[in-house]
């Protein structure tokens, strides 16, 4: 680039730039930041994002169902990589249509009312072929992840292709990105003019919205250290998986890998969460059934609630919310499989998991009480059993506090009741409390609960809404636990409980105070008092998980019942649900007053009006559903390849006598798939000799990535397979690592005719580049050496 070019560049990024504190110097504030939250248009927000890779699920259509899902489970937001190999199958070469066409799945995003933090790279990991490194890559010279010419002619151009599309779709453009993610865990053997390259090509191509990047390891080297230099980022994140991968372990394992903590790493923005561990890998085979249990509620309970209060984080990406499928030959094989499942809420085949419950349990709480985007460290409340303690946070605001309710000893299985003494704005409050071992519970106290104050609770809040005239809110503790729930009125209120074993007083001070034991689901009703009225619904983790909210254009509709609830259209006195059942039952509809219709479905259900002011009726399981049976069955010979009269001119003959990959061959030439341009897939090899009858056998070598295979025909007889190799050990003792030696059979070759063998490997994609040291990411795949035993004729 011209020096001018270059200045005119910098220029135009520059002026995007946020000032301290995170103002900003050009015409679009839509998103600012800084030390509590992000805010987008001035207002505070806490972002709970998922994961979601849409390469991983090739059906646009299937797009929207996973992200309904993910809205509807209380997430407000998806953390997306773009997947450079993905879209580039040559250098030049990109296809953003079909199953690929990214623009469409931003708009599915938006629609579905979720913010987006976009990670284009150009390196993602993500267990992806090479790391999201198009295999092509591996041919170009310079090295990966610097600021290699070759590299950087070659990552620009993907830059320049996907950031366009990213651009159109921030908010302030009519969109829903809030961040992009420069570069993942750039962590080792780091170039910090690429990390500030990257960044500025993406403000030159019309990115205005804060730059992230997801550190690991603790290393925070793009913020704290060179916070100031180039490379440094906005909003740094920090990537956390506390529970370890070791899914084959899953009931003993309990945070090995530390407290899970998320790090502050700036003072001007906010502590983020950029991949917090929302399931695991199964490196060690040990099936994702088993990483959902390590990854399960208990886990979720614990290590996000302790994350949320200790750390004060305001931005949360769970990796993944939802796994998917490698297909394709999307898979870096060495650490996945064809499934990605990931162990995650939502399964591969799109069903919601206890896992699911527990994200909505603690994302509908996140939404609704809006304090919890801007928090101090706080005075805990005081506990009178030493097993249990209760950290807290305050907003500066509000004064709102917020008590971790756990075992001192993370380690500790035991269940243990204590009394808190709480000092809170409204008065110093006793309450009950029990924590199981592995469980946390976010207490809640001087929050203007709607139009209620609410003083203190020993409860959880799931959600709360202004419903046809009253507040309603859900509440819910373990089930058995004792709870006790404090509101302040101006005088008496009447209190009518509907359902369950509630006792109240009231003292003139003016604490209407609750007790109960969590248990089903309890209903009061609480009216007068100087408020307007309340219908408190108290729960369990069982019952708060049947509630679903919907926020219609009509108002907040709470639904209890259906197997979800994607969303809710009121109008003229009815309520209309788009919402998925299992099986037969009930469902239960709080909306806006004079609502008394309730269709589901596009079906209308007969209802019934509740004490609750709910309408309730029985909504039909779903209908069966018959497989076709599989008719007009047809077959094809296999493998024509492997005959030795298999016309092969039209092939690339393999001539090369040079390679970028830091593996060199022993002899030429040089036999490895990609450099002919074969990079994803099983690929054929045939070599021809002329034998002299005393060959013996035929010696090969492969690199396949795990799982991988070769196998081996000679004039057409199938001689056997071989496991190829995973890792290459370029400067080591093992630079072949998949050898296979399959024997001649006596009397197959004949002196002077040519002898053919033909060679299918299966190429299983390719390693990452994790380390950004070109040694793993530009192994081979393919043959890497080829020989004839007992023979010296050449092989072409
Ligand atoms: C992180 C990485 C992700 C993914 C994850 C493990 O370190 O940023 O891309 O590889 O680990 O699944």
């Amino acid at each position: 680039m011209k020096p001018k070019a270059l200045a005119a560049l910098l220029a135009a990024s520059l002026l995007l730039l946020p000032l301290e504190g995170g103002a900003r110097a050009d015409a679009a504030p839509e998103v600012s930041y800084d030390h509590y939250s992000l805010k987008i248009d001035g207002r505070r927000v806490l972002v709970q994002s998922a994961e979601v890779h849409y390469f991983r699920l090739p059906s646009p259509d299937l797009w929207r169902d996973v992200l309904e899902k993910l809205k509807a489970g209380g997430f407000n937001a998806i953390s997306v990589y773009f997947d450079w190999a993905y879209h580039s199958p040559k250098p030049g070469v990109y296809d953003f249509t079909g199953v690929r066409d990214v623009d469409r799945f931003l708009r599915t995003a938006e629609r579905a009312g979720l913010y987006v933090i976009a990670r284009p790279g150009p390196y993602i990991n993500a267990e992806t072929t090479g790391g999201g490194f198009p295999a092509w890559l591996k041919n170009v010279p310079g090295r990966a992840r610097t600021s290699a010419p070759g590299y950087t002619e070659a990552y620009r151009d993907w830059l320049h292709h996907i950031d366009p599309i990213i651009a159109r779709h921030q908010v302030g453009h009519g969109g829903s990105v809030i961040l992009y993610n420069a570069e993942n865990e750039y962590a080792v053997s780091t170039d910090a003019a690429y990390m500030q390259d990257i960044q500025d090509q993406a403000r030159a191509d019309g990115i205005d919205v804060p730059i992230t990047t997801n550190d690991c390891c603790d290393a925070g080297s793009w913020s704290s250290t060179w916070a100031t230099g180039p490379g440094a980022v906005q909003v740094p994140g920090v990537d956390d998986y506390p529970q370890s991968f070791d899914c084959a372990n899953a009931e003993t394992t309990w945070g090995p890998w530390g407290e899970g903590v998320t790090e502050r790493l700036r003072d001007d923005s906010p502590a983020f969460a950029a991949e917090y561990q929302g399931g695991a890998i199964d490196s060690g085979d040990a099936g994702y059934d088993r990483c959902r249990e390590l990854t399960g509620p208990a886990f979720m309970k614990f290590f996000y609630k302790s994350n949320l209060l200790v750390s004060g984080a305001t931005l949360f990406n769970y990796y993944m919310g939802y796994g998917g499928t490698n297909w394709g030959w999307l898979a870096q094989p060495n650490d996945v499989y064809s499934s990605y499942d990931y162990g995650a809420a939502i399964t591969e085949a799109r069903q919601l998991t206890p896992k699911y419950d527990e994200f909505k349990r603690q994302g509908y709480f996140l939404q609704a009480v809006a304090p919890l985007t801007m928090t101090d460290p706080a005075t805990a409340p005081v506990t009178d059993d030493a097993a249990v303690q209760a950290p807290a946070r305050a907003n500066p605001e509000t004064h709102t506090q917020f008590a971790l309710v756990r075992h001192a000893d993370r380690a500790a299985t035991t269940t243990d009741t204590a009394t808190l003494t709480w000092t809170l704005p409204d008065g110093t409050y006793s309450l009950p409390v029990q924590v199981a071992g592995h469980d946390a519970h976010v207490l809640v106290g001087g929050y203007d609960l709607g139009g209620q104050r609410l003083a203190a609770s020993s409860s959880e809040i799931l959600t709360h809404a202004y419903i046809g005239g009253r507040d309603v809110a859900v509440l819910y503790g373990t089930e058995g636990s004792p709870g006790a729930t404090i509101l302040r009125y101006a005088s008496r209120p009447q209190v009518r409980v509907l359902s369950g074993d509630v006792r109240f007083s009231y003292s003139p001070g003016g604490d209407l105070r609750l007790e109960y034991t969590h248990s089903g689901l309890a209903r009061v009703l609480v009216s007068g008092g100087g408020r307007r009225p309340l219908l408190l619904l108290l729960g369990t983790d069982a019952t708060a998980a049947q509630f679903w909210r919907a926020d219609s254009a009509g108002g907040p509709v709470l639904v209890r019942g259906t197997s979800l609830v994607r969303s809710a259209e009121v109008s003229g006195g009815t309520v209309r649900l788009a919402a998925d059942t299992a099986k037969a039952g009930e469902v239960e509809v709080f909306g806006p007053a004079g609502a008394a219709r309730l269709v589901v479905g596009g079906a209308g259900v007969p209802v019934s009006r509740t004490p609750s002011g709910s309408l309730l009726g029985r909504v039909p399981g779903p209908r069966e559903v018959h497989l076709p049976a599989l008719v007009g069955w047809r077959a094809h010979a296999e493998s024509p390849e492997a005959a030795p009269g298999f016309d092969d001119s039209a092939w690339k003959a393999a001539d090369r006598t040079t390679t970028e990959s830091p593996l060199k061959p022993a002899a030429p030439p040089v036999l490895y798939a990609d450099d002919y341009g074969f990079h994803y897939g099983d690929v054929w090899y045939r070599g021809r000799f002329t034998a002299t009858g005393a060959e013996t056998g035929v010696s090969l070598n492969a690199i396949t990535g795990k799982r991988g295979n070769y196998l081996v025909w000679l004039n057409g007889r199938y001689l056997g397979a071989a496991a190829g190799g995973v890792e290459a050990d370029a400067d080591g003792p093992n630079p072949a690592p998949g050898p296979g030696h399959f024997a001649v059979p006596s009397g197959l070759l004949k002196p002077g005719q040519t002898a053919t063998i033909a060679v299918l490997v299966q190429n299983m994609g390719h390693n990452d580049d994790w380390t950004a040291d070109d040694n793993r990411f530009k192994q081979p795949r393919g043959l890497v050496a080829a020989s004839v035993d007992g023979s010296t004729a050449p092989i072409s």
